[in-house]
């Protein structure tokens, strides 16, 4: 079976073509980073734009890189969010009108259920249940996942998402956008334990993540030695190094321990961890040493699937058109669309998933 698979939910106007939920026939991906930068962010006006100037040309290149034709293909599956609303328009009405005209089926993917399906190309298949942790720009999040489709948030951020901390301890720093491949290549020279940031503690006891105290120490931190951003071409000195590496390991020591202590509670037989953040070293190091430590495989995606891609939602996507479920064209995009179906009283629910907002 060979699925179209179209992201652009944020600022990558991507398409893929992926067979069988598994072999990755092609993935496009063109990056707006360029365009943003200079803002210091994602412009959604700007991106929905690029998106519509670019998408066309996207998904020819998909078609052309797998060498295949429009008439091969079996289904379409496009990322409905959550995301930018502008941006998620241009993939849905793109997906339902060349679906309409090729006569083909197609289902909407929720972007984060898309992360969690990007491992599904370089590892075995999935042993359920899982333990899946997405730490990206706009998430940060735990699911336990006891069966394909089946989702509870264990864990969840209060505040910043993960990567949205990197992106703006960066700013910060006057490194750039985006922030996490910057933090993550001057802490590789700094010492991570020369500050020693504090990991949030919910008062309430549950095991959620927070980010923005953290970013808030660091703005402190820098107050007090007096440090500012860097200009645009000042090299760095080693104090902001050592500060880029003691932030970057305090939120890798929040991500591990509450995965740890969750992996501890609900037994998982896989521990995937992917996400934009997921590209970062030290972090798959971590997961790696921890799921070694619970005797637990690790599943990663590769690091081009780890930032955002249309292969996982075709990925995903082709779980569903293979059991024959399909969206109309009433499908719409839904900025807020969460990744929820699991009730705890409820353990035999099976079936279609259901996306609870
Ligand atoms: O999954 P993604 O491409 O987009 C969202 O769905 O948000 O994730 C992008 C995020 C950005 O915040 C970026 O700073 C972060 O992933 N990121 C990293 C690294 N590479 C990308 N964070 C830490 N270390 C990295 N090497
Ligand atoms: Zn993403």
């Amino acid at each position: 079976m060979l699925v179209l698979g179209i992201e652009s939910s944020c600022d990558e106007t991507a398409a893929a073509v992926v067979e069988d939920g598994t072999r990755l026939r092609s993935s496009i991906i063109n990056s707006q980073t360029a365009i943003h930068t200079s803002f210091g962010g994602v412009v959604p006006e700007i991106a929905s734009r690029e998106h519509l100037n670019r998408i066309v040309e996207v998904v020819d290149l998909a078609f052309t890189k797998a060498n295949i034709e429009q008439e091969d293909l079996d289904g379409i599956a496009v990322t409905t969010g959550p995301g930018l609303i502008g941006s998620l328009l241009v993939g849905v009405s793109f997906a339902k009108a060349f679906g309409y005209a090729l006569g083909l089926p197609f289902v909407g993917v929720n972007h984060i259920e898309g992360h969690i399906y990007s491992v599904a190309f370089d590892n075995p298949p999935v042993e359920y249940p899982a333990l899946a942790l997405i730490v990206s720009g706009g998430h940060t999040n735990l699911f336990y996942v006891p069966a394909p489709g089946r989702y509870k948030v264990v864990s969840r951020t209060r505040d910043d998402a993960a990567g949205e901390a990197f992106d703006k301890v960066a700013k910060m720093l006057g490194l750039g956008y985006p922030g996490g491949s910057l933090i993550e290549r001057l802490a590789r020279s700094g010492d991570a334990s020369a500050i020693r940031f504090s990991v949030a503690q919910m008062s309430d006891g549950r095991p959620d993540f927070s980010f923005s105290g953290l970013k808030t120490a660091v703005a402190k931190y820098m107050r007090a030695a007096d440090m500012r951003a860097l200009e645009p071409d000042e090299e760095p000195s080693q104090a902001v190094k050592d500060l880029a590496a003691s932030f970057q390991a305090t939120v890798i020591r929040s991500l591990i321990e509450t995965t740890g202590r969750m992996a501890d509670m609900h037994q998982p037989r896989t521990l995937i961890v992917a996400g934009g953040v997921a590209c970062n070293e030290s972090l798959r190091d971590a997961a790696s040493s921890l799921a070694a430590s619970r005797g637990i495989p690790l599943y990663l995606p590769s690091r081009h699937l780890s930032t955002d891609n249309a292969a996982m939602i075709a990925a995903a996507g082709s779980v569903r058109l293979a059991v024959g479920e399909r969206d109309g064209l009433d499908l719409n995009a839904d900025v807020t669309l969460r990744l929820q179906n699991y009730d705890v009283e409820d353990e035999n629910l099976r079936g279609r998933v259901h996306y609870r907002l």
